[in-house]
């Protein structure tokens, strides 16, 4: 039976919707440029991932990988069984779509309620909140032993990740014994290289790889996103299927045919006419953290300082997560009648796994007679209409993303679909999307506040380099008001 497919509708960016016209809309011809433009860059994208050149471009193999949900199904086997609580330790594409993952493909009460739940109750920590963590050791101290948690980290010399990792580490050392850290300790780190691995491999910790050249917030579909996702009864083999039959879509040299390429093309353009934010706003509860995923993909790979080129650009668009219907309460005024420079990516569920009517009227109320005996899933679409209609009307451009159902087929045809439209915005850009060199600084920053001794440059130590930070950033009670 074929599987449901994901589409992108992109009508309503066009000129010839009326609302919209020429000035806030894409013309026939601005369109064949757009395709003749990025038709090109279809083809030297799929030529760069049969190369692995540049190496970013790795993550386009990861649903062609077998052997890693091999290895991960092996493992969940062993671990499972008795285990009642998984938590992850990591941060941005460490952690990202983990989150996602859990949000769109398990129940809402899964972590509460036992019987809505297939395996361990999943806790993310992709921070370093004291109280946040304290809280949580508190509530599961005397649930140690009974679980795992799963450090990851490609770098394996990120702040936070590292320092969870030790707290975790000590604790379960005092409760287990060295000896049992392996039962409860799944490291996740690069397949040689960094601190993760150097420890994994000391310790005989159990240990996933991330492949060399797919970076954090592309790896989702690699050992990063599939352990937590098996350890939670999630089908990974159906996710990385989803994500195979997208690559055939997206790597379709007929612009008109790939859904990657026009989005791509679409935002590219609305960014060099004034459309410099991009609001994604699912309309539904479990595709709510996908939004945050797409922020991280889209604000790290494309907020760049400079071309491909080596010219100065400092160029990006912005990411903003919102979220259908709660934000038609907060943020569609401004969307509405703010300034019009933001393009938006709704994304739509056709068929709902669970539906509810609405009950009966009072009889005092029958004002409310109109939603008796409705679907509650007619509400949210119909409110997402509503919303389209009224964006429409204020000159507003939007696309939207329908998912026959979200299952993980249709969620790996997403995460796969928003990867390489981002590798393809990039090269409209002129930029590359697989480094982040602005994050560096702070990383070294920290580290070097956080007291790391030797040289940061060459002539510069860190202990200098605190120094400068503090004396830039220290409170002045002269300006204490
Ligand atoms: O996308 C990225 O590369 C980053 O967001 C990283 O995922 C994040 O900084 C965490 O890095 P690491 O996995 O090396 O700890």
């Amino acid at each position: 039976m074929a599987q449901p497919q994901i589409k992108l509708h992109y009508k309503n960016v066009l000129a010839k919707v009326q609302p919209l016209g020429p000035e806030h809309g894409i013309t026939d011809d601005q369109l064949s440029d757009l395709a003749e433009k990025t038709s090109p860059l279809i083809k030297q994208l799929n030529e760069q991932t049969r190369a692995s050149q540049p190496p970013g471009t790795a993550y386009r193999k990861l649903p062609y990988d077998a052997k890693t949900p091999q290895q991960v199904k092996e493992l969940v086997a062993k671990l499972k069984d008795g285990c009642e609580n998984l938590v992850v330790l990591g941060i941005g594409g460490s952690a990202l779509g983990n989150i996602a993952l859990q949000t769109a493909l398990n129940s809402y009460m899964y972590n509460l309620d036992d019987k809505q739940r297939s395996g361990p109750r999943l806790f993310v920590f992709d921070n370093v909140d004291p109280t946040q963590l304290t809280s949580f050791l508190d509530a599961i101290s005397d649930d140690l032993d009974k679980t795992v948690f799963n450090v990851i980290s490609k770098s394996g010399r990120t702040a936070e990740t590292a320092a969870q990792f030790l707290i975790i580490r000590d604790l379960l050392k005092n409760k287990v014994g060295k000896n049992a850290l392996k039962n409860h300790i799944v490291a996740t780190a690069d397949p040689e290289k960094g601190t993760l691995r150097k420890i994994a491999d000391e310790e005989k910790l159990p240990s996933l790889q991330i492949p060399k050249g797919v970076g954090g917030r592309f790896s989702v579909l690699s050992a990063v996103g599939l352990f937590s996702a098996a350890m939670c009864g999630i089908d990974i083999d159906s996710l990385l299927a989803g994500a195979k039959d997208m690559d055939i879509r997206v790597s379709n040299e007929d612009f008109y045919k790939n859904p990657a390429a026009i989005n791509a093309a679409v935002n590219h353009h609305f960014y060099n006419r004034g459309k410099k934010i991009s609001v994604i706003m699912p309309y539904s509860y479990h595709l709510k953290n996908l939004a945050d995923w797409y922020r991280q993909l889209w604000a790290e790979s494309l907020g760049k300082a400079e071309n491909l080129t080596g010219s100065e650009v400092h160029i990006g668009p912005t990411p903003v997560k919102a979220l259908g219907t709660t934000d038609q309460h907060s943020q569609v005024q401004l969307y509405r009648e703010g300034p019009n420079d933001k393009l938006f990516t709704f994304l739509e569920v056709q068929n709902f796994e669970q539906d509810l009517k609405i009950g009966p009227a009072p009889e005092s109320a029958p004002e409310l007679q109109f939603l008796a005996q409705k679907n509650l899933s007619l509400l949210l679409n119909n409110e997402k209409k509503a919303t389209e209609y009224a964006l429409l009307q204020s000159h507003r451009p939007y696309l939207t993303v329908l998912f026959p159902e979200v299952s993980p087929y249709t969620v790996g045809q997403f995460i796969y679909l928003f990867e390489v439209t981002t590798s393809l915005t990039a090269a409209l850009f002129n930029t590359n999307p697989y480094n982040q060199p602005a994050v560096e600084l702070g990383k070294e920053a920290t580290f070097a506040l956080m007291g790391r001794t030797g040289d940061y440059k060459p002539n510069y130590k860190y202990d200098d380099f605190a120094k400068d930070i503090q004396t830039l950033t220290k409170v002045d009670e002269e300006f204490l008001v």
